[in-house]
Parts: structure tokens; C-alpha cells; sequence
């Protein structure tokens, strides 16, 4: 994450608005701010670094790069080839997913794929976001939700032990949807084709959140059913971090008690694709997760896009 951290209590000596209000609604008390001339792509880049140092993986081993994003640093090139420029990497393939707050699962689908279509072996995947340069700082409803940052994963493909079955570690399933005759109710009202600016976004609150817990719990039970399996068998939830009311209605609905949720959206509000590897990655380095555990992650965002990834660590 930036930096620079922005309180509620700051918030609310700029606008109209009051901790009580937001932690309330939200459970979110923080968010971190970009610096001026800090990009998608650094946060993106640092995120990256730490990955691979974890993984035991040098740069010149990854064969593709998948960065999710709605706030690219230019409408063009891909974010993805900034890093993979100061990776030192040229060559192999880097691209941008927008698919928004889901745009991390839908990331982590596509390189699943690549990885078992034999198209890559070791994939770096992205998550991240400046959301604080497409708000509008002057509409409460919207600019406490939100913040920046970035977080990463490599995945690696590994030889089938036979026999194994599902207790091999990785990617069991990925579950992807999109509605798009949502769009009005979270959307960005500009862009290069429209526009011709960046634009700010723009939200139905209430109606977001109503479809929020509806998908995410649809969703989480087509990952659990498509692997035979009940709720209890989850170790972890790690959700999109948007909103602390949103993670406990969908928590409720799947009858998941509060310990096995990964909560982290009090630290860093919504930063869209940047939110469930910045979660993954509190909870790993706690000592939480644990090689073997499952974890569901799950995500909705803008589109309306929303999915869910299930894997064992
Ligand atoms: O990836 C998905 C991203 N989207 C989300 O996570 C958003 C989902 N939606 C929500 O989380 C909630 O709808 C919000 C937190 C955005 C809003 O909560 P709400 O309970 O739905 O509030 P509301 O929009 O119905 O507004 C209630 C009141 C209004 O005042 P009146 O009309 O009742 O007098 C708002 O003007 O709260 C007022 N309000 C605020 N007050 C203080 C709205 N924003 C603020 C604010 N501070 N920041």
C-alpha cells in the first residue's frame, strides 16, 4: 500500500461525514492515498517483487504476467508491460484484465487456464488500483469507501502426483460471471471512447450491496457444490475487502463463523483488485494460512462481474 494513509477522522475535516458514519456502514476506518507521481505500476511493480522474493521464483522464470486493473496508468499500453519492463522481462506475454473489484479472480482464472492448457508454467498475477484518482472527493457517498494499493501471486505449475487427488495444493476451480445490464449502478462516467477524460465513479449503494451478497453467496456455493464439497470444509474466506457489512451478510447467508474470514477492509477500504491478494497476503504472513488449508476467494465489482476462485495453499 502508498504510504500515505488517510484517516476517517481527516475525511470528516474535508467533507461532510463522520467516523461513527463510516465505520458503521462500512467497518473501514483507513484507506492509503497515492503520493503525487506514484502509479498504478509502482504499486504494482513492488507488489511483484515481494511475490516472486516469496515464491523462490527470479523474474526471468515467469513465461506470463496478468495484471488486474481499473485504474491503468494510461489507456494504453497495458500496465502489465510497465511492469514487465522494469521486471527486466521482455518478450513474454503481459496483458491488462478490467473486469474491476473481480478483476483479480477473473486474473487468477485466465492464468489457471494458461497454466493447465500448458500455455505457461509460472504466472505472475496482479492486483492493482489508484481508485483515489477516479473519485470524486466531493461526493461523500462514494470517496470514503475507497483506496489505493497492490498485491501479487505466482502461480506454478506443478507435476500431477498420481493419486493425489484434490489434496494437491493449487487451483481446484474458477467461477466467473458478469451482468452487464447493471452498468448504471457502478460505472466510471468517462473514458477514452466516451468521454475523453478518465471520469469519476459513480454508485447505487444500496443497490450494489443487495447485489453483492445475493452473487457472492451464489457464488461461493457453485465453487463448493463444483467441488463436492460443504461450507465447513473451508478453512479460510478471503472476500473481496469492500465493505464489513457486505462480508457479513454473505458470511451469515453461508453460515461461516467470523474466525475463518479474513477481514482486512478496515485497514485499507475497497481497493477493487487490489483487495483480496492484499487480504491473502495479511493472512499468509500471519501465520494463518497454512500450507494445505483451503481458501475460497471470492469478489464483485462494477459490470456487474463477480466469481470466485477455491484453492488449497
Ligand atoms: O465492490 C462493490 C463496491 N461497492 C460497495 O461496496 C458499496 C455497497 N453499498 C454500501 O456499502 C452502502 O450502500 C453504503 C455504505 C455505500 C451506504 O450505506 P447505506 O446504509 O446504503 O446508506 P444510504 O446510501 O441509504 O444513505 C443513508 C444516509 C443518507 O442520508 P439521508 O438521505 O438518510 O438523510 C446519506 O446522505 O447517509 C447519508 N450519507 C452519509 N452520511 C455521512 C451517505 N454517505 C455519507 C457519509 N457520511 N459518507
Amino acid at each position: 500500500m502508498p504510504q500515505r494513509s488517510l484517516s476517517n477522522e481527516e475525511l470528516a475535516t474535508k467533507i461532510d461525514t463522520s467516523d461513527e458514519w463510516i465505520v458503521a456502514r462500512t467497518g473501514i476506518s483507513n484507506r492509503h492515498i497515492a503520493a503525487d507521481g506514484e502509479l498504478t505500476s509502482d504499486l504494482a511493480y513492488n507488489a511483484a517483487v515481494d511475490a516472486l522474493a516469496s515464491a523462490g521464483l527470479a523474474a526471468t522464470e515467469l513465461d506470463l504476467i496478468v495484471l488486474a486493473t481499473a485504474t491503468p496508468d494510461e489507456t494504453f499500453p497495458a500496465t502489465a508491460t510497465k511492469v514487465q519492463a522494469r521486471l527486466g522481462v521482455a518478450g513474454i506475454p503481459a496483458f491488462d484484465v478490467q473486469a474491476v473489484c473481480s478483476g483479480f479472480i477473473y486474473a487468477l482464472a485466465v492464468a489457471d487456464n494458461f497454466i493447465k492448457a500448458g500455455q505457461a508454467r509460472n504466472v505472475l498475477v496482479i492486483g492493482a488500483e489508484t481508485f483515489s484518482r477516479i473519485l470524486d472527493w466531493e461526493d461523500r457517498t462514494t470517496c470514503v469507501l475507497f483506496g489505493d494499493g497492490a498485491g501479487a501471486v505466482v502461480l506454478r505449475a506443478e507435476d500431477t502426483i498420481e493419486g493425489a487427488g484434490c489434496e494437491q495444493r493449487g487451483i481446484m476451480s474458477t467461477h466467473l460471471h458478469a451482468d452487464g445490464r447493471h452498468h448504471d449502478m457502478l460505472y466510471v462516467d468517462g473514458g477514452p471512447s466516451s468521454t475523453g477524460t478518465a471520469g469519476f465513479l459513480r454508485m447505487r449503494g444500496r443497490e450494489v450491496f443487495r447485489h453483492a451478497v445475493g452473487n457472492l453467496t451464489s457464488v461461493v456455493i457453485e465453487a463448493l457444490e463444483a467441488n463436492n464439497m460443504e461450507p465447513e470444509a473451508i478453512d479460510w474466506l478471503v472476500p473481496h475487502q469492500a465493505n464489513q457489512r457486505i462480508i457479513d451478510h454473505t458470511a451469515k447467508k453461508l453460515k461461516l463463523p467470523a474466525e475463518k474470514i479474513v477481514l482486512t477492509v478496515g485497514e485499507h477500504g475497497n481497493t477493487s483488485a487490489a483487495s483480496v491478494p492484499l487480504a491473502l497476503n495479511e493472512a499468509v504472513s500471519d501465520g494463518r494460512i497454512k500450507q494445505g488449508h483451503v481458501i475460497l476467494m471470492e469478489a464483485m465489482g462494477g459490470g456487474f462481474t463477480w466469481g470466485a476462485v477455491l484453492a488449497r495453499w
